[in-house]
């Protein structure tokens, strides 16, 4: 690589190291930066992405030996690094004319852009702070590896965004950004599942888009496939984690996967129902795709989860309905700030959540190995 070549003219898709990559992209924040979609970047609320910091001295006490064949083989795959150089535009990225597309469309699409990126980096915020905290070799190289990708992710957003006139200032986010605490286990939990429901989404868009080429409005789709391919590494990793460590899984730990499951689905749902202009635009009924991706992640977290939630039982889809109301009539509430109408959306939320959490869990017995590759 050229040293003279100034970072701010450099890619994060040819970033080999999570360092670089987010040295790249404050030095283009430094010239390219905007407040507004920082700002959306920065919000706190239940349904947008939080960035999390946990016990790391415990994550670096995780020894793999038990898993170590899957272990090393995972890493090697991910060490061959076969998306270095993918994450940026080539000839494919076809012209986009943000000046006249619908402006619900642009409004919600540019949403999904700007909370994407805040996900994307906020998983290489954690994992590069376990790299940096970290002493055990295992444990710091994959997530050294993990924040790679993600910065690459981010970054590459960041550049569809920059093309409306946007830009995500990650730099000031990592400082700015409240931090959330979940314990090591809750993180697994969490962050297995979101890598897990990513690929699931990004696969699910990419072969409807597939299928019909004539809904795909923006070029950044065409990326989805090898993205989403990442997500399932990182997804695997998290399984490997967890089995190194049989109790994660059984016992008490069944009802926080569930809560987990419920709570991730949910939201889900409830923050694509908040983008009709978008799915309409990909000329996919949300509801549709939401049991799509809910079905693919149930299926793929069979590999370490003992239950998968019922996705299909007569309480699940109209509680998840009645969420999304709740949450549309509290924003509402919010805005015009009537105390008790916000009261009341804030408890049918809730009851809608718990209906959900109380329908029983499908039970099966876990595969003795977990690893999986991508198959949809
Ligand atoms: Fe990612
Ligand atoms: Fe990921």
């Amino acid at each position: 690589m050229n040293l003279q070549t100034p970072l701010h003219e450099k890619h994060t898709a040819d970033a080999t190291s999570v360092e670089e990559g987010l040295a790249i992209a404050e030095a283009k924040d430094a010239i390219y930066t905007n407040e507004m979609a920082t700002e959306t970047a920065m919000a706190n609320t239940l349904l947008t992405p939080r960035f999390y910091t946990t016990d790391f001295d415990e994550l670096d006490a995780i020894d793999v030996s038990g898993v170590r064949e899957d272990w090393d083989k995972l890493i090697d795959q991910m060490e061959a690094d076969p998306n270095k150089g993918h994450f940026k535009k080539n000839e494919d990225w076809d012209h986009v004319d943000w000046d006249n597309m619908e402006p619900e469309l642009k409004k919600e699409f540019i949403d999904f852009l700007i909370s994407s990126c805040t996900a994307e980096f906020s998983g290489c915020v954690l994992y590069k702070e376990m790299k940096r905290r970290g002493n055990n070799k295992d444990i710091t190289q994959l997530f050294q590896l993990m924040a790679r990708d993600e910065a690459r992710h981010a970054g590459f957003i960041n550049d569809a965004l920059r093309e409306a006139g946007l830009r995500v200032n990650l730099g000031f986010l990592t400082q700015k950004k409240k931090y959330t605490y979940f314990r090591p286990k809750f993180i697994y939990y969490a962050t297995y599942l979101s890598e897990k429901i990513g690929y699931a989404r990004y696969i699910t868009i990419f072969r409807h888009l597939e299928a019909h080429p004539e809904h795909r409005f923006h070029p950044i789709f065409k990326w989805f496939e090898e993205w989403c391919n990442d997500e399932f590494s990182h997804g695997e990793a998290f399984a490997l984690l967890m089995k190194t460590d049989p109790k994660l899984t059984q016992g008490r730990n069944v009802l926080w996967i569930k809560f987990f499951l419920t709570a991730v689905y949910s939201t889900m749902y409830v923050r694509d129902h908040q983008r009709p202009a978008f799915h309409k635009a990909l000329g996919v009924d949300p509801d549709w795709y939401a049991h799509e991706v809910f079905t693919k992640t149930s299926k793929l977290s069979e590999q370490i989860f003992p239950i998968t939630v019922d996705i299909d039982h007569p309480r699940w889809q109209p509680n998840l309905e009645k969420m999304q109301k709740a949450n549309a009539d509290l924003a509402i509430a919010k805005e015009n700030g009537k105390f008790f109408a916000k009261l009341g959306a804030q408890f049918r939320a809730v009851s809608a959540f718990v209906s959900l959490y109380t329908i029983p869990a499908k039970k099966h017995v876990v595969p003795a190995t977990t690893r999986l590759e991508p198959s949809y």
